[in-house]
C-alpha cells in the first residue's frame, strides 16, 4: 500500500516538475513615470528576459508621484522581491523608499536617474551632465551664427526643464549652463541669456508653459527641452524657432525628420543591461557597479537612419510582446490542463483506495463469517455423520447379536448389555436411538419377525414356533404377533 501511495505521488510530482517554466527570483521594477522613453525601456528589459527564465519581473507605475512611489517600493520591500531596479521620480524625495530597501537586504539597481548616497547596488545610466554640455554647444553654435547679424543683442535662450527635482532636469539644466559659461571665456562673443519654464516631462505642459512665456516675452532665438516630448509641445506653440530636445527614440526622430525640432541628444535606456546586471547579482557573479551610458547629438542626417531601425526596433518588441503573450497563454493552458489530470489521477486514486477498503472489509466479513457459522456448520455435520456411521454398526452389531440368540431363554436385557458391554442405562438409550424403541421391545420384535419366518417357510406349528423363541406361552405370541403384523399367526 505503501508502495502505490509513493508511486502515485511520484507520478504527480514528475508531471507537475516536467517542462514547467518557475522563475525563481522576482524583480520588482519601479518606473516613474510611463511615457515612450520608459515603454522602450520596458520593452528592452523583456526581451533580455527571455535569456533570464530563471527571472520574472513585476512592474509598478508611479505616474510621476514621489508619494506612489515609495508606497509601491514599500509594498515591493514587504513583498521580499530577490531585487529592486528602481527610476526615481524626484531623486531626494524617493531616496528613503530606496534606502529602505537597501537596508532590507534587497539589492537595489538604480536605473537613469541617480539618487544622492550610496545605498544602492548599482547604477546604470545616461550621463545627464553631458546632456547638458551637449545642449550648450548647439546653443553656442546657434549663438554664433546669430552674432553676425545683431550685434549687441542678446541671444535668447528658453530652457523647457523636466521635473526640477529630478537628477536629469538638474544636471542637464548645470550641464548647459557650464558649457555656455566656458564658451564665453572661450571667444563667444554674442551674450547668451537663458530663460526657463518648467514643463515636467510632459508635452502638454511643455505647451502650456511655452505659450505662457511668449504671452509676455518675445520670441526666443532658440528652445531647448530636457527632452524629445516637450520639445514638441514647444514646437507645437512656436512653430518657427530651432529646438534641440533628448532622448533621440522614436517620437524625437520622427519630429526632426518631419522638421518640427532640429536636433536631440540621444539618452539610452539600455533596459538589457538592467535586466544582465540583475542576473548577475542575483547569481553572485561579477558587476560594474556604476554605469554611466553615452551620448551623441542626433541632428536631420542621423535622424532618418535612426528612425528606420527605432521603428524595427519597435516592430521586433511588438512582435516579442505578441510571441509572449501567446506563450503565457500556452503555458496557462498547460498548468490547467496539468492541474486537471492530477485532479483526475487524485481522484481515482481515492476511488480506487475505497475500492480496495471495501474490498478489504468484505473479505475480513466473509473470513468471519466462515469462522463462525460455515466451519462450525461443516464440524457439526462432520460429527453427525461420525455418530451416525457409530449407530449404524452399532445397530448391526445389535441385531447380530440379537438373532444369535433368540431362541436362546436368557436372551433378556442384562444377557444383552453383557454381550454388548454396556449398563442397563447406555444399553436402554443406545438402542432406543438405533431402534425406536427399548431393548425388550427389539428383542421380541426379532423374535417375532423370526416366528413369522418359520412360520412361512417351515412346517413347524404355532406352539412349536412360540416355544422355539421363547414366547411364555401360545397364546401370549399369538397376542403379540397380532399386534405386530396386524392379523393372527397360520401355520402352512
Ligand atoms: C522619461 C524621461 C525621458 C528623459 C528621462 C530622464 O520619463 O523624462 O524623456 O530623458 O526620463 O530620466
Amino acid at each position: 500500500m505503501r508502495n502505490i501511495i509513493v508511486s502515485v505521488v511520484a507520478l504527480c510530482l514528475l508531471m507537475t516538475g516536467c517542462n514547467s517554466r518557475t522563475p525563481q527570483y522576482r524583480i520588482g521594477v519601479s518606473q516613474c513615470l510611463d511615457d515612450a522613453w520608459r515603454q522602450k525601456m520596458n520593452y528592452e528589459m523583456e526581451r533580455e528576459l527571455l535569456l533570464h527564465p530563471d527571472m520574472t519581473l513585476s512592474r509598478r507605475i508611479a505616474y510621476g508621484s514621489n508619494e506612489l512611489q515609495c508606497a509601491q517600493i514599500d509594498s515591493f520591500i514587504r513583498e521580499r522581491v530577490d531585487l529592486l531596479i528602481v527610476s526615481p521620480n524626484e531623486a531626494r524625495q524617493v531616496q528613503p523608499a530606496v534606502t529602505r530597501a537597501y537596508r532590507a537586504g534587497i539589492p537595489v539597481i538604480v536605473a537613469d536617474r541617480r539618487v544622492p548616497g550610496d545605498e544602492w547596488t548599482a547604477f546604470i545610466g545616461g550621463d545627464n551632465y553631458k546632456v547638458g554640455r551637449l545642449m550648450a554647444q548647439w546653443v553656442i553654435g546657434k549663438a554664433k551664427g546669430e552674432r553676425l547679424k545683431a550685434k549687441g543683442k542678446p541671444f535668447m535662450v528658453l530652457e523647457v526643464a523636466g521635473l526640477p527635482g529630478s537628477t536629469p532636469a538638474t544636471l542637464r539644466h548645470k550641464g548647459m549652463m557650464d558649457g555656455i559659461e566656458e564658451a564665453k571665456g572661450e571667444g563667444l562673443e554674442a551674450k547668451v541669456e537663458v530663460q526657463s519654464v518648467m514643463g515636467r516631462w510632459y508635452q502638454e505642459d511643455a505647451y502650456e508653459a511655452v505659450s505662457a512665456y511668449l504671452e509676455d516675452h518675445p520670441l526666443p532665438d532658440v528652445i531647448v527641452a530636457h527632452n524629445d516630448l516637450m520639445a514638441i509641445g514647444a514646437a507645437e506653440a512656436v512653430p518657427s524657432i530651432p529646438i534641440m530636445g533628448v532622448d533621440g527614440i522614436h517620437p524625437g526622430l520622427q519630429a526632426i525628420v518631419d522638421g518640427k525640432i532640429e536636433c536631440s541628444a540621444t539618452y539610452s535606456s539600455r533596459g538589457d543591461m538592467l535586466i544582465d546586471a540583475a542576473s548577475r547579482i542575483l547569481h553572485k557573479e561579477p558587476y560594474v557597479r556604476d554605469t554611466v551610458l553615452e551620448t551623441t547629438l542626433v541632428d536631420l542626417t542621423a535622424a532618418y537612419p535612426m528612425l528606420k531601425q527605432d521603428e524595427a526596433i519597435t516592430r521586433d518588441l511588438e512582435t516579442l510582446h505578441i510571441v509572449q503573450t501567446q506563450a503565457e497563454s500556452k503555458w496557462k493552458q498547460q498548468r490547467f490542463d496539468r492541474l486537471v489530470l492530477i485532479l483526475f489521477m487524485v481522484f481515482f486514486f481515492i476511488l480506487f483506495l475505497i475500492t480496495l477498503g471495501y474490498i478489504f472489509i468484505k473479505q475480513r466479513k466473509i473470513q468471519t463469517e466462515i469462522k463462525h457459522d460455515i466451519i462450525p456448520q461443516l464440524e457439526n455435520m462432520q460429527e453427525a455423520i461420525q455418530l451416525s456411521k457409530k449407530d449404524e454398526a452399532f445397530a448391526e452389531r445389535l441385531r447380530q447379536v440379537v438373532d444369535d440368540y433368540l431362541t436362546d431363554p436368557h436372551l433378556n436385557v442384562e444377557f444383552l448389555g453383557s454381550k454388548l458391554q454396556l449398563s442397563r442405562t447406555q444399553l436402554f438409550r443406545r438402542v432406543k436411538a438405533v431402534a425406536g424403541k427399548g431393548p425388550l421391545d427389539y428383542i421380541r420384535e426379532r423374535r417375532l419377525v423370526r416366528a413369522d419366518e418359520l412360520l412361512r417357510t417351515t412346517d413347524m406349528t404355532i406352539q412349536q414356533v412360540a416355544l422355539e423363541l421363547c414366547f411364555s406361552s401360545p397364546g401370549y405370541f399369538t397376542k403379540c404377533y397380532k399386534e405386530y403384523f396386524g392379523h393372527l399367526p397360520s401355520a402352512r
